[in-house]
C-alpha cells in the first residue's frame, strides 16, 4: 500500500515539471542545422575521441550525439540555473540563449554514428 502512494506522488511530481517545461519554451522551436554552427565550443570537450577531459582532473564527458532533444535542453537549463551543478558548464551555458539551447539539442539530437564529423571542429 505504501508504495502504491509514493508511485502516485512521483507521478505527480513529473506532470507538474513537464507541464512548465512547455510553457516556458513553447515558442522556441530547436533548429538543427543552425546548431551546428553554435557547438563549435562544445567539440573541444564533448567530442574528444575517448569522451574524457584531460586537465584539470580526468572527468568523464558525456556523448550528446544522439541523446534525446529534451534531455539535452533540461540539462543545460539545469547547469544554467544552477541546479545541476557543474562549473565548466555552468559558465558556458550562462551565454547561451534559449534559442541556442534549443538549436544545440536539435542539433544533437539529430546525430548518428553514421553522422559525417561536424566541419566546424
Ligand atoms: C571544458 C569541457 C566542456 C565543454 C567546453 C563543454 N562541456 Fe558539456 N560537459 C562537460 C562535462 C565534464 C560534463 C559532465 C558534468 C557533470 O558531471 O555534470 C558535461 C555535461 C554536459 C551535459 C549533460 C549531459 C548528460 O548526459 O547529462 C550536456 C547536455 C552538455 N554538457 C552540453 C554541452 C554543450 C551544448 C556545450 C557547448 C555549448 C558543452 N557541453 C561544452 C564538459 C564540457
Amino acid at each position: 500500500m505504501k508504495k502504491i502512494v509514493g508511485k502516485h506522488v512521483v507521478i505527480g511530481a513529473f506532470s507538474v515539471l513537464a507541464g512548465f517545461a512547455v510553457t516556458a519554451h513553447a515558442d522556441v522551436v530547436g533548429n538543427a542545422k543552425a546548431g551546428q554552427d553554435k557547438v563549435a565550443m562544445c567539440i573541444g570537450c564533448h567530442g574528444i575521441p575517448d569522451y574524457r577531459t584531460a586537465y584539470p582532473e580526468v572527468y568523464h564527458v558525456p556523448i550528446l550525439g544522439g541523446q534525446n532533444a529534451q534531455y539535452l535542453m533540461s540539462a543545460l537549463h539545469a547547469y544554467k540555473k544552477g541546479d545541476r551543478h557543474f562549473e565548466t558548464m555552468h559558465a558556458i551555458v550562462s551565454s547561451l540563449t534559449e534559442q541556442d539551447i534549443a538549436d544545440i539539442a536539435a542539433y544533437y539530437a539529430s546525430q548518428t554514428a553514421a553522422s559525417k564529423d561536424n566541419p566546424n571542429k
